[in-house]
């Protein structure tokens, strides 16, 4: 297998398995008025896994620099897109690290609603990407 191949593979498993974990940990934040769960550890995972997301998402754009020397050549909606998953990444970011510094284990409806609204925006604008580039 190429060197360029085998990275973007790796990447891509990497990023694909945090976009699942973005919503399932969301679920379960929805989930625990039935079953026990520790707020904290999930909303440290999320801020965890979300860094990840924005991380990895660096790096597809580092290995095509380094591997052809430009960045993917994207237009118009895939430029969109991207737009859409670096802010949804920054806004949960941000949301997260604040709570995690006020220490709001007592997380509202209305953040969880968010979480997951977010994680399901990334989502569809990442088949936008897939399909448009
Ligand atoms: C800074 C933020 C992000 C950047 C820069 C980024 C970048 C990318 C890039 C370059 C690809 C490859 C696109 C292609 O196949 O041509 C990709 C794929 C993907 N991204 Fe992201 N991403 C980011 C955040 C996210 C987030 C937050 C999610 C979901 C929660 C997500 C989910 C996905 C998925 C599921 C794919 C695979 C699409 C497919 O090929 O079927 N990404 N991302």
């Amino acid at each position: 297998m190429k060197a360029s191949i085998l990275s973007y593979t790796l990447i891509q498993a990497v990023h694909n398995i945090g976009a699942a974990l973005t919503l399932a940990l969301a679920l379960l934040l929805i989930g625990q008025i039935c079953m026990s769960v520790d707020t904290k550890k999930v909303l440290w995972a999320l801020l965890a896994v979300w860094g990840l997301q924005g991380f990895t998402g660096i790096c597809f754009g580092l290995s095509s620099l380094y591997f052809y020397g430009a960045f993917p050549d994207i237009h118009n909606l895939a430029i969109a897109a991207m737009g859409v998953k670096i802010v949804s990444v920054a806004a949960m970011t941000f949301l997260l690290a604040f709570l995690i510094y006020k220490k709001k284990w007592d997380v509202s409806a209305r953040n969880k609603t968010v979480f997951v609204s977010l994680s399901i925006i990334a989502l569809v604008a990442a088949s936008v990407l897939r399909w448009n580039s």
